[in-house]
């Protein structure tokens, strides 16, 4: 017999997972710590590979979320300043070398054929729902750097995941990170995952002391959604029945 279940019919769960949605604009209060504590707590419910737990979060909140943040738009700022000077300014970018990734140099690298509709899709929607249409790049740009405010929240989790077991570090962190945010969902915070942050470790390692076998996965903004449009805005779902892979043959 598995553990016991709460008194939640299959709809209510249904309803409730639906409901969460990423946060993209924050009030700056700040988190009651024994509320911060509480998530972090479900947080750790989730399953785990082996039960190892690989992986380690950096809270950053205060002067120290604050200097993060401030290094992290200097760096964006000379980064898309560049590069929409063309070729010059790349060569000014590589010459120079502030802003280029210093970890995760997935971010910012072309989709691949197949995952790029889905991807555009997402830009095109979210960017519309403000107002910023493809061609504006300034706007673009600047709408960007606002992950580097982590979207005005007043804690921002750092992911890092052990070097060592690879792919499961990262599904660990995972797993961790939806019951983290399906918690706060539930006590009223939001919550954005963020790949963005991710490319400029060095700079959240000067304010945490993380050990050398973790690497930085992505950052979470935590904190109380603002009633603004950003809010609002509901990305698109692929049906279940696009990712599900048939057998070859069906015929026996
Ligand atoms: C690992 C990961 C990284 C993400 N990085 C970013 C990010 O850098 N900036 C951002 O605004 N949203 C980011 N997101 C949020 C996704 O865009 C969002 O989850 C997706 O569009 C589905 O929308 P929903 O969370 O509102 O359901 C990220 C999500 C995940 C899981």
């Amino acid at each position: 017999m598995n553990s016991a279940k709460p008194e939640l019919s299959p709809t209510q769960i249904s309803q409730f997972l639906a409901s969460r949605r990423s946060t993209r604009d924050f009030l700056s209060n700040p988190i009651p710590r024994d509320l911060l504590n509480e998530v972090l707590e479900d947080a750790m419910t989730a399953p785990s590979w082996s039960n190892t737990r690989p992986f380690l979060v950096a809270i950053a909140e205060g002067e120290v979320k604050e200097r993060i943040s401030k290094e992290f738009l200097n760096r964006w700022a000379n980064v898309s300043k560049n590069l929409r000077k063309g070729l010059l300014g790349k060569i000014t970018l590589l010459l120079t070398r502030y802003g280029l990734p210093t970890s995760n140099r997935l971010v910012g690298k072309p989709y691949s054929k197949d995952l790029k509709p889905r991807s555009m899709r997402l830009g095109a929607e979210l960017l519309g729902s403000m107002g910023i249409s493809r061609e504006n790049k300034d706007a673009r740009d600047k709408w960007w750097a606002t992950n580097y405010e982590f979207y005005g929240a007043p804690t921002e989790l750092f992911i890092y995941i052990h070097k060592s077991l690879g792919i499961f570090s990262a599904s660990d962190a995972g797993l961790m990170m939806e019951n983290l945010m399906l918690s706060a969902h539930a006590r009223g915070l939001g919550t954005c995952a963020q790949g963005a942050v991710s490319i400029w470790d060095d700079v959240v390692r000067k304010e945490f002391d993380v050990p050398k076998n973790y690497r930085l996965l992505c950052g979470l903004a935590i904190g109380y959604p603002s009633d603004a449009p950003a809010n609002s805005f509901k990305s698109h779902r692929i049906a279940a029945n696009e990712i599900t892979v048939s057998p070859r043959s069906t015929s026996a």
